[in-house]
């Protein structure tokens, strides 16, 4: 899972422990992600299928947690295919959400300001309308596509409501039942040989036979709904204990939480970001770290490692160990700097925990050590004791300052650029 503003290479990691898994789960999320895994020297690219695809014998579910955008998935779907990917093993969880076309109107409206609501700086799929009508228990799942007499009702209680909203509030256009019953239809076409209605039988086969389950995150603990610096944040759970209510595994399932975050930090869209650097090292990282989002091709806001953050991670999701990726973007920098706390400008008071009232960011300025550069290529070292003396300094004082220990060092996109520092047990 994510340990910041997402984008952190987690499906670089989840891509290698696959290989240690038998099922692969994403728990929370829809095609706002944009997950990369290059193995082999070839790119792929991934929004709603989990990375554990790639593999030939692993079941991958998309979870009960996640929401769907069905032509967004189609896309991905066929780009795969064209891969020679097979997704003979996806499968996909009834009782996942349906994004409709409306979802996906209001929130561009939103943050397109004609409404007035905080701009967040969404993807835009429709993340945030369709979590809310899930929770407002005036959503679509899946399963409901199947079922004609029902998905007829539903439409017929949820339509005058949204078209009175789509008309009077977002001032845009209303749908008549034919069309959402139309869009409907070819949602259940594209999802149907994907579509597990017998997933409380594979969950058993899977708990009997005594299989190991990877939960995939999205996003990360900072755009958490709950934990996140919101109103900042996407409308999903993407912190460890999401990973339960998402795929309907129990918690006593997990074993381990292995957070992931970059040896920086980055985050799209808006909202408050400690450590953001507005200058050339930042400009260097975005160069060097290639920080342009998947999804939406943004240039992602670049800052040095926020140790307050990590810690916030580490005690809202219980990581059991992270991994630190993109050690390499670094390889070139004469200084790297590390934040250890905030100082808030007003009366001086030191935080060493995350202030939730993001409201007061204004005011805190980061406090950095600074560490020395080791200006060599480290793309090939494979082992810890090879890096050089000031990477490993880095790392350890990571790991001093979280309190948990790193788990991997990612040196590369590829999946082989991996230091393994304690082999996680899935
Ligand atoms: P995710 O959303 O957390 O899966 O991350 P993204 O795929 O959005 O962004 C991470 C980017 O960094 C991708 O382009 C990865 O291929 C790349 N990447 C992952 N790990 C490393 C690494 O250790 N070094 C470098 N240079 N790139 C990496
Ligand atoms: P992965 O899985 C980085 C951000 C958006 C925006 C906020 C809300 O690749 O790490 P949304 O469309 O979800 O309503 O947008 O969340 N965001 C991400 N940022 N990586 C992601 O996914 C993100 N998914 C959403 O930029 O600030
Ligand atoms: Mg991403």
């Amino acid at each position: 899972m994510g340990a910041q503003w997402g984008d952190e290479g987690k499906a670089k990691i989840v891509d290698m422990l696959a290989a240690d898994a038998d099922v692969i789960i994403r728990w929370q999320g829809g095609c706002n992600a944009g997950h990369t895994v290059v193995s082999n020297g070839k790119t792929y690219k991934f929004h709603l299928v989990p990375s554990g695809i790639l593999y030939k014998n692993k079941i991958c579910i998309i979870g009960a947690g996640t929401v769907i955008y069905p032509v967004a998935l189609e896309t991905e779907i066929n780009a795969l295919i064209k891969e020679g990917i097979s997704l003979k093993n996806l499968k996909i969880h009834p009782l996942a959400s349906v994004t409709m076309p409306y979802h996906i109107e209001i929130d561009s409206i939103s943050e397109d300001g004609i409404t007035n609501e905080t701009k967040i700086g969404t993807t835009k799929k429709g993340i945030g309308p369709t979590y809310a009508d899930k929770f407002g228990r005036c959503g679509i799942k899946v399963q409901d596509l199947y079922d004609e007499e029902f998905l007829s009702k539903r439409l017929d209680s949820i339509l005058p409501v949204k078209n009175v909203v789509l008309k009077e509030v977002y001032k845009t256009k209303t749908y008549t039942k034919e069309e959402l019953t139309d869009y409907c239809k070819r949602a259940a076409k594209i999802l149907k040989p994907y579509v597990c209605n017998d997933w409380q039988e594979l969950y058993a086969d899977i708990q009997k036979s005594g299989k190991r389950i990877l939960f995939e995150g999205a996003q990360g603990v900072m755009l958490d709904i709950d934990w996140g610096t919101y109103p900042f944040v996407t409308s999903s759970s993407p912190i460890a204990g999401g990973a339960a209510t998402g795929t309907g595994f129990g918690v006593q399932q997990i074993n381990e939480v292995i957070g992931i975050s970059k040896a920086y930090i980055t985050r799209v869209g808006e909202g408050p970001f400690v450590t953001e650097l507005d200058n050339l090292a930042g400009n260097r990282i975005r160069t060097i770290g290639q920080e342009f989002g998947t999804t939406t091709g943004r240039p992602r806001r670049c800052g040095w490692f926020d140790a307050v953050v990590a810690r916030y991670a580490v005690q809202v999701s219980g990581l059991t160990s992270m991994a630190i990726t993109k050690l390499d973007v670094f390889d070139a920098f004469d200084q790297i700097q590390l934040c250890t706390s905030y100082k808030d400008t007003r009366n001086g008071k030191i935080y060493n925990y995350y202030p939730t009232n993001v409201n007061t960011h204004q005011y805190l300025e980061p406090v950095y050590e600074t560490f020395s550069g080791w200006n060599s290529n480290i793309t090939a070292v494979k082992k810890f004791k090879d890096l050089p003396k000031d990477a490993q300094l880095y790392i350890k004082r990571i790991e001093e300052l979280i309190g948990i220990p790193v788990s991997y060092v990612s040196v590369g996109p590829d999946r082989e650029q991996t230091i393994i520092m304690k082999k996680c047990r899935i």
